[in-house]
């Protein structure tokens, strides 16, 4: 369940620079979309809205972000289905974040991953798949309902809902949050928005719809802070594969791939 004081907060602030309208399309159901511009502050419209407004939109299929011009097909969805050939035993095991993951001295037959950026929750997701339980923090309220959605979603999908059960989402900034856990999680994972990196015209089109609500991390050294003072056993950093160290952090090692690498950190034995 998402807070509705953490969405709130966060909205007022991003609403001002970037202004959002909650489009419910004809199809959508009536009681989701007011609570939804409820809880979001949103204005809720139901006709099309003006030339290139940002809209989550709202639709029998669940919720998108876009522009009110695109067709919605090209809106950004969260969705783990497109995700299920990358769970596959012999993929998932060489999946360089899987790999990155892996906890040498377990403590309990249940592993603990903390996503302290969690966005669309596809990182979550092959965590999840590999067997860790994951916590996933997510500060935007905009990018937390999509991932909402999502988890919704896959409860309709056996092959998702086995795997979603064990991800639960909360609403909120992870430099309290990873405060706030009960004991130490065996790993957390930070993947912090960098400028963009891929080349396709489809992931930039993905990147710039996101960085119209989210901006590149700035609070890095608070974020690594929270992150070291959960005592997790292993921090894992997705980073671009020639960026610099988060936050300045020397890593105890590195798993590189073709774009990007996950720096490595053992913080406890
Ligand atoms: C690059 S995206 C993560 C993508 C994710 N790994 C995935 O697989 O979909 C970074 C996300 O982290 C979130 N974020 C950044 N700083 C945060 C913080 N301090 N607390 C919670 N969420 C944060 C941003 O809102 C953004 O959605």
């Amino acid at each position: 369940m998402i807070k509705d004081s953490a969405v709130s907060s966060h909205c007022v602030q991003l609403s001002a620079a970037h202004p959002v309208l909650l489009w419910a399309d004809a199809g959508a159901p009536c009681l989701q979309a007011e609570t939804l511009a409820e809880r979001l502050q949103l204005p809720l419209i139901r006709g099309k809205p003006a030339h290139q407004t940002l809209v989550l939109f709202l639709d029998a299929d669940g919720l998108a972000l876009g522009l009110s011009d695109m067709p919605c097909r090209h809106m950004l969805r969260a969705d783990f289905s497109r995700i299920l050939p990358r769970i596959q035993p012999q993929r998932l095991k060489s999946e360089l974040l899987v790999r990155a993951a892996k906890i040498r001295k377990r403590r309990s037959t249940t592993l603990l991953a903390v996503d302290a950026t969690a966005g669309l929750g596809e990182d979550a997701f092959l965590l999840a798949a590999a067997g860790f339980e994951v916590l996933l923090f997510e500060y935007n309220p905009f990018i937390a309902v999509l991932l909402e959605d999502a988890l919704r979603k896959a409860q309709m999908l056996p092959e998702l809902a086995t795997i979603c059960a064990r991800m639960q989402l909360q609403c909120g900034d992870s430099i309290q949050l990873l405060q706030g856990l009960h004991s130490p999680p065996d790993l957390v994972y930070l993947d912090p928005m960098f400028p963009a990196r891929h080349k396709s015209a489809k992931v930039k089109k993905k990147l710039q719809l996101l960085q119209m609500v989210e901006q590149p991390c700035t609070d890095e050294i608070a974020l690594l802070q929270a992150a070291l003072a959960a005592q997790p056993q292993k921090l894992v950093i997705k980073r671009p594969l020639k960026g610099a160290p988060f936050a300045g952090l020397k890593p105890s090692y590195s798993i590189t791939g073709k774009a990007i690498r996950f720096d490595c950190l053992q913080v406890r034995s």
